[in-house]
């Protein structure tokens, strides 16, 4: 059976304070059952504190953004090695503020997932369709659109290291959740894709994440769909008396 994943992008948000607190309490409430992961993906500049916060426990810290350059003259970003350095292995890539806001393409966000798989990174690779895809009938053609584009080159010994995160970029940070059945559907979609382009064995294994307003009460009904095995978090995930609920419905799903 697949673990579930719950994890927590917060984007640029929190003070280097406020994140060590969130993650020591996320420490906290999770202490004693680990059934499920729990993974944050803190600003770039509060990784290290973080990484040490969360030192013992069984939260697992991801960085935001990387640049796939060797180090050299490239102002402004951080490089795959810098993030090695600091003991941060795992990487989000494609989420749609990168793509819509910062314009990157699936050719650019593969070259990022190509060389940090390469580097021994595991990705988190997002993808999700506009409103006016899916209002025009789209939706499954993004999607594979954008697992063909990320996962270009990708190795089937690779694609275990890849988590795919659904999120419908529509209900990112509107309140205007999928329903279970959209995000089911879109699962099984990137599930078919998955079968056809690598393996049945590889698309059963893969986890699945959605994100798009995920709540506390939400949660249970979106983890309870067969192809949802966690959940990519934003605004829910910056105070643990909101985190610490969906991580409980990821719990209460594993045990069914
Ligand atoms: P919200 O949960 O705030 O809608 O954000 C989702 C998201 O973009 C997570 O990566």
């Amino acid at each position: 059976m697949r673990r579930y994943l719950i994890s927590g992008n917060w984007k640029m948000n929190t003070t280097r304070a406020t994140g060590v607190e969130l993650v020591k309490a996320l420490a906290a409430g999770c202490e004693g059952d680990e059934s499920v992961d729990v993974l944050v993906f803190p600003p770039a500049p509060y990784l290290i504190p973080i990484l040490d916060a969360v030192k013992g426990t069984s939260i697992q810290v991801g960085a935001q953004n990387a640049y796939f350059e060797e180090p050299g003259a490239y102002t402004g970003e951080v490089g795959l090695e810098m993030l090695q350095d600091i003991g941060c292995e795992t990487l989000l890539v494609g989420h749609s503020e990168r793509r819509h806001v910062f314009g990157e393409t699936d050719e650019l966000l593969n070259r990022k997932v190509k060389v940090a798989l390469d580097k021994g990174f595991r990705v988190v690779l997002c993808v999700g369709e506009l409103l006016s895809e899916r209002q025009d009938d789209r939706t499954n053609e993004v999607l594979d659109t954008q697992m063909a584009g990320g996962l270009k080159d990708v190795t089937a010994e690779q694609l275990g290291q890849v988590v795919i995160a659904y999120e419908p970029v529509w209900a990112i940070g509107t309140g205007h959740t999928a329903s279970p059945e959209q995000a089911d559907a879109a699962h099984a979609n990137i599930r078919g894709w998955l079968a056809t382009n690598y393996s049945t064995d590889a698309a059963e294994a893969m986890q699945i994440l959605y994100g798009g307003s995920v709540k506390a009460d939400n949660a249970a009904e979106l983890l309870g769909q067969p192809n949802v095995d966690g959940a990519l978090v934003g605004g829910a995930s910056l105070k643990a008396s909101a985190f610490l609920p969906i991580i409980q419905a990821g719990i209460a799903a594993t045990k069914g």
